[in-house]
């Protein structure tokens, strides 16, 4: 899209959401901005997310099809430059039969960020959650045998990295294989009884092979934790050995507000750079809660407010992963949330179905939370809108 074509379309966003916000919000306290034009209307667009840090890196948000339309599309359009699709690109949703694909959802996603010029982070091509009933089984509905799994991945890498070719820059290729059992390298999933670990390697080749020039990451979570990570780099780090082509780290970024802290967070950083990698942030949010892996019934003492210590905590949180985000510049290629407001977060039904949470820089009206502030004030920061 032509500049000039952004520049208006920027101005109309801040309308639309000045109209969105118009009704007022339960949750609006101290320091909540309107993404508007700026006084007059005759004032310069405000600067978005990916204006402020377009000396850094990309800054992306996790979207279905349902938030690309309305005042979700034009705060995306103006605070973000990346979109990842959160759920409609994984194995089930994707290919659902073992001949059938269902593109449509994910088309929607990747036409709307053509449209606009957004970056797209392909997720993911292999994982052991939101995988197809078919996959493991065969025609009798026993376990498939090792080398038609390995043709079905390729097949299925093949079809969704060369579709999307023109428009996925990265991959999250292999998704959470590390075991949550310290004692152990990889999960217990059936890629690895079926395949053995080698099937971490062939789909990297053959996300390679389909697209030679995309990006290929492997993804995690709780990577900041010393002792998952010494697990990941020895992973990573026989990849590298081996000749894979593997070009980086996805750090989920799953936090709270009370871990990392920031010399783990450097720690970690300081790690994955030694193994000359590229880091990406790939599924930001900072829970109110401390971090709970199992999911579970909500007691009536798990609701809390936004408020208070608990909206300083996580603004002071905010502030201090994107200055350690900001020294870690041409290490750090990308910076994605997953998700765009505490309106419509995944972590309102996980682990804890229906617990409000309050994860995001937009609260549940799409307004700038403090935390927005707090990482967008900085020295240098990008001072306007393109
Ligand atoms: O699509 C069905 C819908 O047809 C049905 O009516 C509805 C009823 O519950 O469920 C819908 O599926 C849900 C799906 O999200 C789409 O909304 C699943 O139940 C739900 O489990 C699924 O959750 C997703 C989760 O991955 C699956 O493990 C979350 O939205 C998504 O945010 C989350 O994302 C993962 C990353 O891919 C990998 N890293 C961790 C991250 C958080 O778990």
């Amino acid at each position: 899209m032509h500049l000039s074509a952004r520049v208006i379309m920027a101005t109309g966003i801040s309308l639309v959401l000045g109209l969105a916000s118009c009704g007022g919000s339960a949750q609006s306290g101290k320091g909540r901005q309107d993404s508007g034009l700026s006084g007059s209307g005759l004032a310069a667009p405000q600067p978005g997310l990916k204006d402020y840090y377009k000396d850094y890196f990309p800054v992306g948000v996790a979207v279905n099809s349902r938030n690309i339309k309305g005042p979700e599309a034009a705060l995306i359009l103006k605070e973000y430059n990346s979109v990842t699709p959160e759920n409609d690109m994984k194995m089930g949703p994707v290919h659902p039969a073992a001949d059938q694909y269902n593109f449509a959802p994910v088309d929607s996603i990747v036409a709307f960020a053509r449209r606009h010029g957004l970056k797209v982070r392909g997720h993911n091509l292999c994982w052991h959650e939101q995988t197809p009933d078919w996959l493991f089984k065969d025609a009798g509905g026993g376990e498939v045998a090792k080398s038609v799994l390995l043709s079905r991945l390729r097949d299925h890498i093949r079809t969704v990295v060369s579709r999307y070719k023109k428009d996925v820059y990265c991959w999250d290729v292999v998704n959470e294989a590390i075991s949550d059992d310290s004692t152990e390298l990889l999960r217990k999933s059936p890629w690895l009884k079926i395949i053995g670990p080698s099937f971490i390697d062939s789909a990297f080749w053959y996300a390679h092979r389909a697209d030679p020039k995309a990006e290929l990451y492997y993804n995690d979570y709780n990577v900041v934790f010393p002792e998952k990570a010494k697990r990941i780099y020895t992973l990573l780090k026989g990849l590298k050995q081996r000749g894979v082509p593997i070009t980086g780290i996805g750090i989920q970024a799953h936090w709270s507000v009370y871990q990392p802290t920031e010399q783990q967070l450097r720690s970690t950083l300081d790690l994955f750079k030694s193994l000359g990698l590229k880091i990406q942030i790939t599924e930001l949010d900072v829970s109110v809660f401390p971090w709970e892996k199992n999911k579970r019934a909500l007691l009536p003492k798990d609701q809390i407010r936004y408020q208070g210590q608990v909206e300083d905590r996580q603004t002071a949180f905010y502030k201090m992963i994107f200055k350690v985000f900001r020294d870690y510049k041409g290490v750090i290629s990308g910076v994605t949330f997953w998700n765009v407001s505490d309106r419509d977060t995944w972590l309102n039904y996980y682990p804890v179905e229906g617990r409000k949470n309050y994860p995001l820089l937009f609260d549940s009206a799409l307004k700038r939370k403090p935390a927005y502030q707090a990482v967008t004030d900085f020295k240098g920061a990008g001072a306007t809108a393109p």
